[in-house]
């Protein structure tokens, strides 16, 4: 794992970003896995940037989204599918039958997942996996005790989730209590990971997923055994860490990061 810390959230968006554009810029193919979340709004803003001002090119890439919430129409602002569509699909040359979430309409959730499993196998799986960390540890929204092998599945959201999540519902009440994600196990299958935590809400969470030991308590934690997992922090979200200046030097002078200085 490594991680660098940039000095605010605009610069840790902006690095981010730059460092999956260039894997879709060597890859146009690129199977690229999304998140969603405030985190994730300005990592767009960018990617649609790029796209207006540089050209970057959608039109061959290939998207699966971590997760959605069950029981949502895509056009329910709260749905997934909205979120995707309005922050980044319909701004970029992207074809949206190359856009993949799980359908949370699904009349047989469970089979919804196999066959969402089945379909990134099919595409030749996750080439890059983008992510956010929810305050009690989720990636995607593989709550406390999500099996480390675990695959795309219903989840029940802890009250944790429901009360970061809840206020385009206008309330936990009127929130879905389940979701559909990929499961641990599948985001560790992808080639590489890149999470981005900002704001010192993220702080404790963020020690306990890069320094803490490994427990299907926090799911973050799994990327410790990830070949290739990057996280992104801005100071906020560094400032309990033990090892900054460790991570900073190898930012600072290790060649592979030499042109994201
Ligand atoms: C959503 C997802 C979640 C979020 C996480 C952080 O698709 O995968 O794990 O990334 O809950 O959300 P924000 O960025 O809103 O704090």
């Amino acid at each position: 794992m490594e991680v660098i810390i940039q000095p605010n959230q605009e610069a840790a968006a902006a690095l981010a970003t730059r460092i999956l554009a260039r894997e879709l810029r060597d890859n146009p193919n690129l199977v690229l896995g999304l998140a969603t979340g405030q985190t994730m709004e300005c990592v767009y803003r960018h990617l649609v940037r790029l796209h207006q001002i540089e050209k970057l090119d959608f039109s061959l890439c290939r998207t699966f989204n971590l997760d959605e919430y069950v029981g949502l129409f895509p056009s329910d602002p709260n749905s997934y599918r909205y979120y995707m569509n309005h922050h980044l699909f319909r701004h970029v040359n992207i074809d949206l039958r190359n856009t993949y979430l799980p359908n949370g309409l699904a009349d047989d959730l469970d089979e919804e997942c196999r066959r969402y499993e089945a379909t990134i196998q099919r595409l030749g799986g996750i080439d890059f996996q983008l992510l956010g960390i929810g305050k009690a540890g989720h990636i995607g929204f593989n709550e406390p005790l999500s099996a480390l092998q675990s695959r795309t599945r219903v989840k029940a959201l802890t009250p944790t989730t429901l009360r970061q999540n809840c206020a385009g519902f206008g309330g936990e009440d009127k929130m879905p209590r389940r979701a559909m994600t990929m499961g641990v196990g599948t985001i560790l299958e992808s080639r590489r990971c890149l999470l981005l935590a900002t704001g010192s809400s993220k702080a404790k969470v963020i020690a306990q997923a890069v320094e803490g030991p490994i427990t299907s308590m926090i799911s973050a934690t799994a990327l410790q055994l990830h070949r290739r997992a990057t996280v992104i922090v801005d100071e906020a979200a560094a400032s309990n860490l033990v090892e900054k200046d460790y991570y900073r030097w190898i930012f600072e002078n290790e060649p592979e990061w030499e042109d994201y200085r």
